[in-house]
């Protein structure tokens, strides 16, 4: 090591973890400045069929079970996409170079060590920059990241992905890759898909690039245990958006009163994720002014989970020039990892 690496070290390892953290919350400041909090919920409500939006599913709870679902046997998403990491990630760091690592829907952060392990490596760790609705996972993973990382600098925006990628601060790195991994990209619908791509573009100079994680096309028989788990684990995900709109908007939706249901649409290539409702009920949203009647049987649909296919994908995101520089996948192609640069 030379001196003047052993000299920069120490004195990245005096910064402390508050020195090398900053949290953004635009979610609170949203709730604050504007009168629209849970306008989706009421627009959702009060259409039919019923709908809710999923990213309602993560509040503390919620954030806690969805990380519970990733280690479930039937939930083979995270433990492939993670192999395809562990394998391909040092190619990943060297593609790209040293660049600040932007993360959205960062959870706790758990499939980042492998990208950051990889840019370490290499010395080319720079600022990660982790986007979550969830301020609480996010800060909690924040300070694990900076403790097992000494030289990291963390910048988190807690808010929707849509907000942070408008208020990115300027890179600090000669470059930038936007992580989209985990398959969350299946959770919008084409319209929404098409808008998420719009600001990945206006986010990243040209240049940059874009990380993503997408589950493939397979048998439903895969597909729907993945989402119907034994431990009913998938099932309290999907009950607690409930409990969270209770806690968050004065409502008294009965939740034994409501059972998940969940299916694989074989055209439509997405699982549709439900709440069904048990019985004829009438549930208020008091902060929100708001009463709906639901028939027995009703259901709200709180979640699609695209399924896709790689060469469709691939060719979408070259014609909004994010061009798919190089594509790794498992031995099964359950899953694949697309990494693209935004050309001009
Ligand atoms: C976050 N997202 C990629 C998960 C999925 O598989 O669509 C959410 C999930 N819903 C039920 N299980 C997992």
């Amino acid at each position: 090591m030379s001196i003047s690496k052993v000299v920069s070290s120490k004195v990245t390892s005096q910064k402390s973890i508050e020195e090398r953290l900053q949290i953004k919350r635009l979610v609170e400041a949203t709730r604050i400045v504007t009168s629209t909090a849970g306008s989706d919920i009421v627009k959702g409500l009060t259409q039919i069929p019923k709908s809710l939006p999923a990213y309602y599913f993560y509040d503390d709870q919620g954030s806690d079970l969805f990380e519970q679902i990733c280690e479930l046997p039937e939930y083979y998403l995270t433990r492939t996409e993670t192999a395809i990491l562990q394998q391909y990630a040092g190619e990943i760091a060297q593609i790209t170079g040293a660049c600040e690592l932007v993360e959205l829907g960062s959870g706790s952060s758990t499939k980042t060590r492998i990208l950051l392990d990889a840019y370490q490596e290499l010395g080319y760790l720079q600022r990660y920059l982790p986007i979550d609705v969830s301020a609480g996972m996010l800060e909690n993973s924040a300070r694990q990241l900076l403790g097992d990382y000494p030289s990291l600098q963390v910048y988190a925006l807690a808010g929707t992905y849509e907000m942070a990628l408008a208020q990115l601060p300027p890179t600090q790195s000669p470059s930038r890759m936007v992580g989209f991994i985990g398959s969350s990209l299946g959770n919008l619908n084409p319209q929404e898909c098409d808008n998420f791509f719009s600001q990945i573009t206006n986010a990243l100079q040209v240049g940059e690039y874009f990380l993503l994680g997408i589950d493939l096309q397979k048998p439903k028989e895969i597909l729907e245990p993945a989402y119907n788990d034994r431990q009913g684990v998938t099932a309290a995900f999907n009950i607690n958006m409930l409990e969270h709109l209770n806690r968050r908007f004065e409502g008294d939706f009965n939740t034994t009163q409501f059972e998940h249901w969940s299916f694989y649409h074989e055209t439509a290539h997405q699982i549709e994720m439900h709440l069904r409702s048990l019985r004829s009920q009438t549930v208020q949203l008091k902060s929100l002014n708001l009463t709906v009647n639901f028939a027995t049987g009703e259901t709200i649909l709180t979640e699609i989970s695209r399924k896709f296919d790689l060469k469709t994908i691939q060719q979408q995101l070259k014609t909004r020039g994010l061009v798919p520089i190089q594509t790794w996948t498992d031995s099964n192609q359950w899953f694949g990892l697309l990494l693209c640069q935004l050309q001009a």
